[in-house]
Formats: structure tokens, sequence, C-alpha cells
């Protein structure tokens, strides 16, 4: 078994070879990281990962910009890295009601578009960006969150403008696209009973009406505390029912003061003195208590996700090291978070460790 770089736990196994019966570890891509601006981040990744998924450059905003522009030039770096070691290629993701232009939606002058405009664009999109792709990347992201708390679909311009079947729409295209490649539908919050039903009932309604998912993405964008281990492995249990394979997508777990994601961003520097230390108390760094807490809630997920190995396709974590982190800016821009594995430094913390020993060991608890 290869070990990993020098380091505080040098001589660790590689992740990758850990879970090598399991199912495949994957890690999100930044834009700097594919452009070659961080080169030991990318050395972390290609000594623990099998998969990669983009953070942000096959967005549609990204990939798509105007309506005849593609930027491919960055997209076609990852995918030769991704080739070169030869991982598990993601694609994510293709329709989203976020990360869009507001282009998308509209006619030359601005009116909203028609139902079967707006088809054609997802269409054009859809076929542009896999077809550039096809038999390379293995797999997509179709349509990500698409379903509301209460179950219900997720109000946006999709819904408003196609009508439900929009999911479905992208589905067939991605099918046609892409005959070969894996087709997820992605979302956050499963464990939230009421949306997981949702989704699953739009799962079940989309193979009832013959159009094949191969998966559904949790994306895992966790706290140490919640939700309870036993919400994720009910969830996982319960995705895996219509027949599909679930993957934790968008693994990170948060370790400061929950704040509302649906309001808008606010600034850290907009709060008053006191709620800057209680949003924000660990910014200069975390003390050995959390991240031990840290570790031993990566070990149980970990000791979780190796019991469900045979419902797991893939487990990818959000982001190689704390700074990468989106946490760091949403809901509050300004943040210290350290949600990783591995620190701002690049170093592995005790997460790594602990993960690994809960592999090897029953429990992986590493004590308070
Ligand atoms: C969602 C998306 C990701 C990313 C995260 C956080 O989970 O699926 O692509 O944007 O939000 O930024």
């Amino acid at each position: 078994m290869k070990t990993a770089m020098s380091g505080k736990y040098a001589g660790q196994p590689a992740l990758k070879d850990v879970f090598k019966d399991d199912f495949h570890v994957g890690v999100a891509l930044s834009l700097d990281q594919i452009s070659g601006n961080e080169p030991i981040a990318i050395s972390l990744v290609e000594e623990h990962f099998d998969s990669i998924t983009p953070e942000n450059i096959l967005k549609w905003e990204e990939v798509h910009p105007e309506p005849n522009k593609y930027r491919f030039e960055v997209t076609d770096r990852y995918v030769a890295f991704g080739e070169k070691h030869k991982m598990h290629i993601i694609g994510h993701t293709l329709v989203w009601f976020h990360q869009t232009p507001d282009w998308v939606f509209q006619d030359e002058s601005g009116k909203p578009l028609g139902r079967e405009a707006l088809l054609e664009w997802m269409r054009d999109h859809i076929f542009t960006v896999m077809g550039r792709y096809r038999g390379r990347i293995q797999a997509w992201d179709v349509v990500n969150e698409a379903i509301a708390p209460d179950g219900q679909f997720r109000k946006c311009k999709w819904l408003d403008i196609v009508g439900e079947d929009y999911v479905l729409k992208a589905f067939e295209f991605a099918r046609q696209a892409d005959p070969a490649a894996e087709l997820y539908y992605n979302d956050y919050d499963l464990e939230n009973q009421s949306k997981r039903e949702g989704a699953i009932r739009l799962i079940r309604g989309l193979q009832e009406k013959g159009v094949r998912v191969d998966g559904i993405g949790t994306q895992g964008h966790w706290f140490l505390d919640s939700p309870s281990l036993d919400e994720i492995e009910t969830s996982i249990v319960a995705l895996s029912e219509p027949g599909v394979k679930v993957m934790v997508t968008e693994l990170d777990v948060g370790v400061l003061p929950f704040y509302p994601l649906d309001s808008k961003v606010v600034e850290l520097s907009s709060f008053d003195p006191e709620s800057q230390k209680k949003y924000n108390p660990y910014p200069n760094g975390l003390p050995d208590s959390v991240q031990k807490d840290l570790a031993n809630r990566y070990a149980e997920l970990f000791s979780l996700f190796r019991k469900h190995r045979d419902r797991l396709g893939r487990v990818t974590f959000w982001g190689v090291h704390d700074a990468q982190s989106w946490r760091n800016y949403i809901p509050i821009r300004g943040r210290t978070e350290y949600p990783m594995l591995f620190d701002r430094q690049c170093k592995p913390k005790l997460a790594l460790d602990a993960i690994v020993r809960a592999a090897q060991t029953k429990s992986g608890n590493i004590g308070g």
C-alpha cells in the first residue's frame, strides 16, 4: 500500500487505498488547482483521491457564460488531469436554478422565454457540454437541487417556464448526449424527511416514465452535531430504495455556529463585535478539543459509510483544504472555517488519521 507525503501524519496510507474495496473517494477541485496554481494541494489530490468533481468550472455561468460562447479551456484541463491519473471523473452540474445566467431564461428584449425556447437552450447546453466529454466524463450531476424543504418542487425559473417535467427533459437530453454516462440527481438536506421523500418521489416518477437514473447524490454539507448519525443512516438507506446508487457528493463538516443558509450572504464585518466572536470563534486556529471533535465526527461518518458500502458508490470531499472551502464565505463572508481533512498549509489534520483508523478498527473513535 502506498503511503502519503511527509508531514504530521507521515507514513499514513492513502485514502483511496484504504477504501478501495468500498467506494470511490473523491474531491472537488478549484479553478486555481486545475490551473496549476496549487501544486501542494494537487499532490494531495493525486495521493489520496481516485475521483474528482469540478467545484465551479462546469457550472452553466462558467462554461457557457453567453448565448453562443462556451469556455472549455479549463474544463479540458480538468478532464485531462483526471484521465492522466485514471480517476473517476464527475461532471457538475448541468441544470440548476443557481449560478446560471439570466439570459438563459430571457429573449433578446429581456422578456421571459417560452417553454420550447428554454428547452432548446437546455438541449443545446447539455449536448454541447456533455457531448464534448462523451466517454471521458463518466458521471454527471444532471439536475441539482430541484426539491424544496417541504418535498415539493423548488420554485425556480426552470419550473416556472418549463413545468415539472424540466427534470425529466434534462435526464432525457443527457441520456441522448452520452448514453454510457451515469446520470445523477443531486441535492442537500436529504436527512430532512419531507425533502428526502420529495426527492425519492421525483426519482420514482422518472423511473415510472422509463427514465433511467443511476444515482442520487446527497451533498453532505454537515456539522459536528447535526444531522445525527441515525438521521444520516436512515437517509442513505431510504435513498437507495429506488434501486439507485447513493453518493455523498460534497462532504464537509462545519465547526462554526449555524447561520441560516437561505438568507443572502452577509459580511462578518457588518456584525457587532460580540456577534463576530460568536459566529467566528476561531479566527486564529482551531482549539485541540474541537480538532478532536472534528476527527471523531469524520471517524463516525466513515464507519457508517463503510457499513453501507453496498449502497454507496462514492464519497467526495467538497475541497482539499480549509482555505478552499466555500464555508469561509457562505452564509457569512469572512469567517475562518475548518471543515476539511487538510489545514490551510495543506498539512493533514487529525481527522485524516481518524478516518484511516476508523477503517482499520471498529469504532475509530480517537477519544476525548
Ligand atoms: C451546492 C452546489 C455546489 C456548491 C455548494 C456550495 O452544494 O451543489 O456546487 O456551490 O453549493 O457553494
